[in-house]
């Protein structure tokens, strides 16, 4: 007979109720694996069971409930009792990941959470374990499947970010309050998870800049179709000089890069690095079965052999103005010296244009270009000042444009 290994749940939701399932079904073929049954030993909702009683009886705590308190004292309480821990919780990691993982580091226990990036994408896994080795150059990301949904339903039927976000709701692919996930947050908390391993230096939520998706218009993104571009809500953290930069921004993509084929509620993540060229790990991000799969895998990893997250060995500065391409879309007055005003106060913050559509509107022109790549403050800086123009008819509207193909 094999012995049993307790799982002891916290959370029920969506996540919390297919992992209870999933272990139910999946127990049986464990066994040979691991040389033991797991079984669930307690759960804990707002309503019902007992912390303390849960955790003396398990071996391994499954935190699904999300958010930070009591999340965080629970998972540490479970590691200072010498308990494995298995976390779905991106906000968590992404601000408290440091003491998490010295706690772990210092019990002795395992800390897995590869359902807190990417879903059931084997990112955590691959960084930690596959590409140790690998001198990562870059990561870019599509880590937020509602938002990708909506801007690839933007672009295949034209319509706006409300009516998309609104069918997103309808389908159960965004929230009822979709904030964290619409203004970049949600990706920004599992890039820095990311960060964090692949490049070996702590990174903290605060320390990631995002940018949503809530301003994009079809308008944009129909112009950009005309260059080859298509629109990713992308993730990036990335080696600069002696630092990291690490941010969220939508951003168009050319129809050779890995993510441009990226469609609807999936999520992507792209590893590149001297040494292998560039990765490309694929699959659904989110959803209860496809979370509670990655959950399993962690806690059956945690059944074998030990292994903990190493304590950082340097800390790389954070680098906020990195270089960027741009697309930049203009409505402006119809007379001639427009282009080449534009073009001057670009040209003196040392952008180049790379190519440019010009459009009339009875006495306005729409312009749309695409810039060779700049430091984004001096990019910014002639945007600031083109939005003075007497003949700008409103605000100039920028988005980056990720040049790099592997094709
Ligand atoms: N949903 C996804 O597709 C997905 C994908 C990847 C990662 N995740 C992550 O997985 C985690 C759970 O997400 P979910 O969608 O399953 O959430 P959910 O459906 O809202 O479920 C949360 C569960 O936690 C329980 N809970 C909340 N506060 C609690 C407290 N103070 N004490 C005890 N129990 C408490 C709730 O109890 P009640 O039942 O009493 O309300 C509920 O059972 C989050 O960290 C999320 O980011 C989710």
């Amino acid at each position: 007979m094999p012995g049993t290994f307790r799982v002891g749940l916290l959370g029920h939701g969506t996540v919390g109720s297919a992992f209870a399932t999933l272990l139910e079904q999946r127990a049986e073929a464990i066994v040979p694996v691991t040389g033991l049954r797991p079984e669930l030993s307690g759960v804990l909702t707002r309503s019902r069971g007992d912390f303390e009683e849960i955790l003396s009886g398990a071996d391994l705590i499954v935190e699904v409930i999300g958010g930070v308190e009591p999340a965080r004292d629970y998972v540490l309480r479970a590691m200072r009792a010498g308990k494995h821990v298995v976390s779905a919780n991106k906000q968590l990691l992404s601000q408290h990941g440091e003491e998490l993982w010295a706690c772990a580091r210092e019990n002795a226990v395992q800390l897995r959470f590869e359902a807190a990036v990417a879903g059931v994408v084997p990112v955590i896994r691959v960084l930690q374990e596959s590409l140790a080795a690998a001198h990562v150059e870059r990561i870019h990301g599509i880590v937020n499947g509602t938002t990708n949904y909506i801007l690839s339903e933007m672009a295949r039927s034209g319509m706006s970010y409300a009516d998309a976000l609104r069918q997103a709701q309808d389908l159960g692919y965004a929230e009822s309050d979709p904030t964290d996930d619409v203004t970049g947050r949600d990706a920004a908390a599992k890039m820095a998870i990311l960060a964090r391993l692949a490049f070996d230096t702590p990174v903290h939520l605060d320390q990631v800049r995002y940018e949503g998706i809530e301003h994009i218009t079809a308008d944009d993104i129909a112009y950009a179709q005309q260059f080859g571009l298509g629109l990713k809500l992308i993730g990036t953290a990335e080696r600069v000089g002696d630092g990291l930069s690490v941010h969220v921004h939508p951003a168009f993509l050319y129809g050779g890069h890995p993510l441009a084929s990226v469609n609807g509620p999936f999520n992507a993540v792209t590893v590149e690095s001297d040494a292998i060229t560039e990765i490309t790990m694929s699959g659904p991000g989110a959803g209860g079965p496809q979370t509670a799969s990655a959950i399993l895998g962690d806690v059956i990893s945690a059944m074998i052999p030990p292994a903990t997250t190493p304590e950082t060995s340097q800390a790389l500065p954070i680098v906020a103005d990195v270089q960027s391409a741009f697309y930049l879309h203009m409505e402006v007055a119809d007379r001639p010296g427009v282009l080449a005003q534009v073009a001057e106060l670009l040209g003196m913050q040392g952008a180049s244009i790379k190519s440019v559509v010009q459009q009339g509107l009875g006495h306005d022109a729409r312009l749309v270009m695409i810039l060779h790549p700049l430091a984004e403050s001096r990019f910014y800086a002639a945007v600031h000042l083109i939005g003075q123009l007497d003949f700008m008819r409103s605000s100039p509207r920028a988005i980056r444009v990720i040049e790099e193909e592997f094709v």
